[in-house]
């Protein structure tokens, strides 16, 4: 049996990654402070440490207490306006904070190291689909900060032997099919959840930002992947680690628009979606959509959740299923 550790696995991303570790008998330490995951988001089969990655020591005891054979840093700050805003605090979070991870697991002799990268480090691409070579131009410092960390692990193999498969996600979106996990965060910035929880008067209507792009319907367009396609991702890239590194475009290679995704929604959901339109926003490219064709032809992965409306229905339910989310918000 192998047992891996997951940072940030009380996230939306790592919750799931966590679920499909166990599902294929694997052991799993979690390592996460809450601050944006939950602790019921861990499912019970996997030991939880509540450690920060800023405490060299903590980090040092886990690799101490466990002999690990991969692995995945999820943990991270993720929200792009609040990196604007802060950017010397998400290099920090995000950059001293992986290469600490990565420093503790070279000590420990633990060289395969699975990173959640993003798209962001594309910035706004020149040509789509995005290719995994396309140029890496970073409009905000959280995709700046993703990049400086790819290139840290780039080096790492050459000196230190460690391995890396940087993951760039373009949009996770869905929950666990089978209900055990879902996307729970405060605020909710992302598409999909923002919509259906203004769907059902959780929150006020989302809105449109930009109905005049160079879009079918005007609409900006996202390549939305399920995200236990994306967790499945994360075991897939494991045994080509044995050749040396690799980064992955993670995408199902479909863009889909705002309204289409509302659209989408009010299949599902068999009631009409409340939204606004608004202005666009700021550094907001028209189109983002992932080539995935290097990771399909490397290794066994393929996106199985690819239909935007098994992607929405699977959130829809969880949401549903889920009126305070985790139910473990303060106040
Ligand atoms: N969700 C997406 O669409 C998307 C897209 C591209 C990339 N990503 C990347 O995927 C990863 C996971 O994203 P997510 O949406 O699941 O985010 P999330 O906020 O739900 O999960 C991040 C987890 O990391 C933990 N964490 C944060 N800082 C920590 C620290 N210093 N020490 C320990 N734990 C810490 C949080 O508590 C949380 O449980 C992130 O690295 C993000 O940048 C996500």
């Amino acid at each position: 049996m192998a047992r891996y550790l997951v940072t940030g696995g009380a996230g939306y991303v790592g919750s799931h990654v966590v679920l499909a570790l166990l599902d294929r008998g694997d052991e799993v330490v979690v390592l996460d402070n809450l601050s944006t995951g939950h602790r019921a988001a861990v499912a019970p089969g996997a030991a939880f440490v509540k450690a920060d990655l800023g405490s060299a020591k903590d980090v040092a005891e886990v690799f101490a207490g466990w002999r690990f054979d991969a692995v995945f840093h999820l943990a991270a700050l993720s929200l792009v306006g609040e990196s604007m805003r802060q950017p010397l605090h998400y290099v920090r979070a995000n950059v001293n904070n992986s290469v600490g991870l990565a420093e503790a697991a070279v000590k420990a002799g633990v060289l395969r190291f699975v990173f959640s990268s993003t798209a962001a480090i594309f910035g706004v691409p020149r040509d789509i689909p995005i290719a995994e070579d396309a140029p890496a131009i970073p409009v905000n410092p959280y995709g700046e900060s993703k990049l400086m960390v790819e290139k840290a692990l780039g080096w790492a193999q050459a000196a230190h032997g460690l391995r890396s498969a940087c993951l760039r996600y373009f949009n996770a979106a869905g929950a666990d099919p089978g209900g055990r996990a879902g996307e729970d965060h405060d605020p909710e910035t992302h598409l999909i959840p923002r919509t259906i929880m203004g769907a059902l008067g959780r929150t006020t209507p989302v809105s449109v930002f930009g109905t005049d792009y160079d879009t079918p319907d005007g609409t900006a367009m996202r390549d939305y992947v399920h995200v236990a396609d994306l967790a499945a991702a994360h075991l897939a890239v494991l045994p080509r680690l044995e050749e040396g590194s690799v980064a992955y475009n993670l995408g199902n290679g479909a863009g889909h628009s705002v309204f289409e995704v509302i659209a989408a929604i009010e299949r599902v959901s068999g009631q009409k979606v409340p939204h606004h339109i608004g202005p666009r926003r700021e550094g907001d490219p028209p189109v983002l959509v992932a080539s995935s064709a290097r990771i399909k032809a490397e290794t066994q992965w393929r996106p199985v959740h690819d239909r935007l409306d098994d992607i929405v229905r699977t959130a829809w339910d969880w949401h549903v299923a889920h009126p305070e989310g985790y139910g473990d918000r303060v106040g």
